[in-house]
């Protein structure tokens, strides 16, 4: 028994030289001093141990007891303070390394442009409103005065879901919910996605358009004149002039083109301008007869003025952005250079 003794306190001790983490340790420790340790165990035979031996073999194992507590303590105190010093060098930081600064984004100029807007036009009195971006033909089409037969059709490329559903090719398609929703005056800008099947520099299958609409009694060309003067103004420059130019569009009669004097050159004539001193902005006119019929508005009653302009577009007047397509693709080193 005392051989018995003596082995399991140098294997304990053996054990324990070696032992190098928390875990470990408390593995040994439960081979020894767990319920079905080694100590535990010897304890246990007791019960073999002739009856005269006892105390003498107890009072040993008792002692051998003791002491393997008293060192597991110890070694459990001292991995503790190792195992901290490890972290603490694990978890070190270096207070006077340089910083890595955060990154700051900014608005994409689209959106700089569109709120832009927004802005100039909520000032003149304009609500605003966004409509689906699947249309159905009749919004897309019918109601803008381009029925199924209508040449007018071809003059954009639409993407259809359905023989039914085109994606919107303008947002003029809101103008129509907006007068069989709301009884003049109206006074509406809506912004929204519309979808074409173009691509080149000036052209992308998607691009935004911001569509207005003013609808009340002796409403004349004179106004829309007046408000797309004060527009231009806010948008490009305080010297900017506007013209208008004769177009077609279904919707509108007469319809016009809305030039702006070149604000690069003052007129003169340069790359931007083309040599012609006017850039032409947007598309706009009185609001045709019929479409007014359709959405239920006596024409001789009420006029009305509406225009439609891309915000790439204008976007890329803006800052001098020469390809459309750096709007979409989203480079970090393009888009910092926008600021509010
Ligand atoms: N819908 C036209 C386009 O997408 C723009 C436009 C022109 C809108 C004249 C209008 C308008 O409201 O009156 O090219």
């Amino acid at each position: 028994m005392q051989q018995k003794i003596d082995e399991l306190r140098a294997q304990m001790n053996d054990s324990l030289a070696k032992v190098r983490d928390s875990k470990a340790l408390y593995e040994l420790k439960m081979q020894f001093l767990g319920r079905a340790g080694a100590i535990t165990a010897l304890l246990k035979s007791m019960r073999d141990v002739p009856a005269e031996e006892r105390p003498e073999v107890g009072k040993k194992i008792n002692e051998l007891r003791n002491e393997a507590e008293t060192k597991f303590e110890a070694a459990e105190e001292e991995i503790k303070q190792i195992e901290l010093q490890r972290r603490y060098e694990k978890e070190k930081i270096d207070v006077t390394a340089p910083g890595r600064s955060a990154q700051v984004g900014g608005v994409h100029p689209n959106t700089l442009v569109k709120n832009e807007l927004i802005d100039i036009f909520a000032g003149m009195g304009f609500e605003i409103f966004e409509g689906p971006e699947i249309e159905n033909d009749y919004y897309n089409f019918t109601a803008l005065n381009t029925p199924k037969d209508h040449p007018a059709r071809d003059m954009q490329d639409t993407f259809y879901l359905s023989e039914e559903y085109p994606l919107r090719t303008p947002t003029s398609a809101g103008q129509i919910r907006a007068m069989e929703n709301t009884k003049p005056p109206i006074k509406t800008l809506r912004p929204g996605t519309v979808f074409r099947s173009d691509d080149d520099a000036t052209h992308s299958p998607m691009f935004s358009q911001m569509e207005g609409l003013v609808v009340d009694k002796g409403i004349t060309l004179c106004d829309l004149q007046g408000s797309l003067e004060v527009f231009a103004k806010k948008i490009f420059s305080d010297n900017v002039k506007t013209r208008l130019r004769p177009s077609y569009f279904p919707f509108t009669e007469p319809s016009v083109e809305v030039d702006v004097s070149c604000f690069e050159c003052g007129g003169k004539g340069c790359r931007l301008c083309k040599g012609t001193g006017w850039i032409e902005v947007l598309g706009a006119g009185m609001v045709n007869r019929r479409v007014l019929e359709n959405c239920g508005i006596d024409p001789d009653e009420y006029t009305g003025f509406a225009f439609g302009m891309g915000i790439e577009r204008i976007a890329m007047l803006k800052y001098g952005i020469n390809n459309m397509k750096m709007l979409f693709e989203n480079d970090v080193r393009f888009l910092k250079q926008f600021k509010d």
